[in-house]
């Protein structure tokens, strides 16, 4: 499977008309909160990277909220929905929507701020250095990247939270969206990739139930 992963060219195509209501649908809303929250976190006027921003939901809410946004997916049929998203709302012109693997896409340190929703778990562990030095590779000297994901395990939950996780990553695996790995302790990769925890914010499925649904915001380090 990770083998699958590694060389096929991304397959959500049948999924992504449905991806964000299945997203809101499975999390009870804490998915949607999540990224809701990352864009509330920026100063409007700020200069955004959205990596891997999937079908656009909260690329458009920063194009509302007067964000100045670029969104970078490699995969296409994911961007022409956000395109088609935007489009709708008649602020397509405000944002500009790049087709490109990040990590081989040439960073430029010019943005404030990189958010990055439920792309981490995309890939395996042994990928995350390089992904989280990319990332790091777009942000300004003080900029910060805020992630929403899968929080990490805690004792006592860890079987019911660990299949939570696996159900959606599994079928997604099939599609060759997404590697199969264990849930990312991502504080704990952040920390080894030199950035600053700043913040950590949990979000409960369908509001009152387990907070399984993590948001970070860090900076990058000076090391
Ligand atoms: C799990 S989806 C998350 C989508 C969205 N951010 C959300 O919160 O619903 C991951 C997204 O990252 C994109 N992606 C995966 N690897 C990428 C890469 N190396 N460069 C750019 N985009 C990538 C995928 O095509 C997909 O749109």
């Amino acid at each position: 499977m990770r083998s699958r992963f590694l060389t096929a060219s991304v397959g959500y195509g049948p999924l992504v008309p449905l991806y964000a209501q299945l997203a809101r649908w499975y999390s009870g809303g804490a998915i949607p909160a999540c990224q809701h929250w990352a864009v509330d976190e920026v100063a409007p006027g700020a200069r955004v990277l959205f990596a891997g921003p999937g079908p656009g939901t909260d690329v458009l809410r920063a194009a509302q909220a007067g964000l100045r946004v670029t969104a970078v997916d490699r995969c296409p049929v994911m961007l022409a929905a956000t395109k088609r998203r935007l489009q709708n709302a008649g602020v397509a012109e405000r944002v500009e929507l790049v087709h490109a693997d990040l990590r081989q896409h040439p960073p430029a340190a010019e943005f404030d701020v990189v958010i990055a929703q439920f792309f981490l778990n995309v890939f395996p562990p042994d990928y995350l250095p390089q992904v989280l030095s990319a990332l790091a590779g777009y942000l300004k000297p003080a900029g910060r990247l805020i992630i929403g994901d899968f929080a990490p395990l805690v004792d006592g939950g860890r079987c019911w939270q660990q299949r939570y996780h696996d159900l959606p990553m599994h079928i997604l695996a099939r599609f060759g969206a997404n590697a199969r790995h264990p849930v990312h302790d991502l504080p704990v990769y952040l920390n080894k990739a030199g950035f600053q925890l700043l913040e950590r914010r949990r979000f409960r499925l369908f509001s009152v139930g387990p907070d399984w649904i993590e948001g970070l915001v860090a900076t990058p380090g000076t090391n």
